[in-house]
C-alpha cells in the first residue's frame, strides 16, 4: 500500500504560482518540511554545509523584492508557456506572469537553499545536486502536509550575491541554488502529462 501511496503523492504534487498570502502554514508542518530537506542524500563535497533559510513576513517580502530583480525569474514562466502546448489556448498565463512579477506568487513562506561555493566545477555540481534532492523532499512533504509549493530558479550572479548578503552570508562562500514557495495555492495548475515512450528504457542484455 505504501508503494502506491508514495507514487500517488509524487504524482499529485504541482508547481503552484499563485498563492494565498494569508494562508496559514503551521509550525509543525514547516518543521517537518525542513526535516525532510536535511534527510535528502548529500554528496561528500559539501557534506552538511548546505543551508535552508526559512523566510516569513517582512524578511520574506524583502527577499521576494530582491529575487524579482532577476528578469529570468519571469522569463522562465514565459518561456515555459510559450514553448509548451499547455499555454496555447488560454492566454490567462500572461496575467499570471504579471501577478507573479508583483509578489513572486505571494506564498507566505519562502525557503532559500544555499549551496557551498567550490572552485572545482564537478564538486559544485554535486553541491547543487544535493540541494535539488532536498528540494524534492520538501515538495513532497509539503504535499503530504496538505499544502502547495512552487520552485523559483534564477541565473543572475548579481541578484544571487545580493540575496546571499541579505541573508547574512558571504557570497564568496555561499550561493542560492533555488527558492521554494510554500503556502496554500489559490489556483491549481494544470497537470503536465509525462512522456514515457523513449524516456523510460529497460534493457536486459
Ligand atoms: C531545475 C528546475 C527549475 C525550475 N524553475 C522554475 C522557475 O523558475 N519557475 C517556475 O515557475 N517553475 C520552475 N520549475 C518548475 C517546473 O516548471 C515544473 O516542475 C514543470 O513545469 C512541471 O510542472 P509540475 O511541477 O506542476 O508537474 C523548475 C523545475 C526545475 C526542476
Amino acid at each position: 500500500m505504501l508503494a502506491k501511496q508514495t507514487l500517488d503523492l509524487i504524482k499529485r504534487r504541482r508547481t503552484s504560482r499563485y498563492f494565498d498570502k494569508y494562508s496559514e502554514v503551521n509550525k509543525q508542518s514547516l518543521e517537518r518540511i525542513l526535516e525532510a530537506a536535511i534527510w535528502a542524500p548529500f554528496s561528500i563535497y559539501q557534506l552538511q554545509g548546505w543551508k535552508f533559510i526559512v523566510l516569513t513576513e517582512k524578511a520574506r517580502d524583502q527577499a521576494a523584492e530582491i529575487i524579482l530583480e532577476d528578469p529570468t525569474v519571469l522569463k522562465y514562466i514565459r518561456v515555459m508557456y510559450e514553448n509548451t502546448s499547455w499555454g496555447e489556448d488560454d492566454k490567462s498565463w500572461l496575467k499570471l506572469i504579471e501577478d507573479f512579477g508583483k509578489d513572486l506568487g505571494g506564498a507566505p513562506v519562502l525557503v532559500v537553499a544555499l549551496a557551498l561555493h567550490d572552485p572545482n566545477k564537478h564538486h559544485r555540481r554535486h553541491n547543487i545536486a544535493s540541494l535539488w534532492c532536498a528540494a524534492q523532499n520538501m515538495l513532497l512533504q509539503t504535499s503530504a502536509e496538505g499544502l502547495d509549493s512552487g520552485i523559483i530558479s534564477f541565473i543572475s550572479d548579481k541578484m544571487e550575491d545580493k540575496l546571499t548578503k541579505f541573508l547574512g552570508y558571504d557570497p564568496k562562500e555561499y550561493f542560492p541554488a533555488y527558492v521554494l514557495n510554500i503556502g496554500e495555492a489559490q489556483k491549481t495548475p494544470d497537470i503536465v502529462p509525462r512522456e514515457k515512450k523513449d524516456v523510460i528504457i529497460f534493457k536486459s542484455e
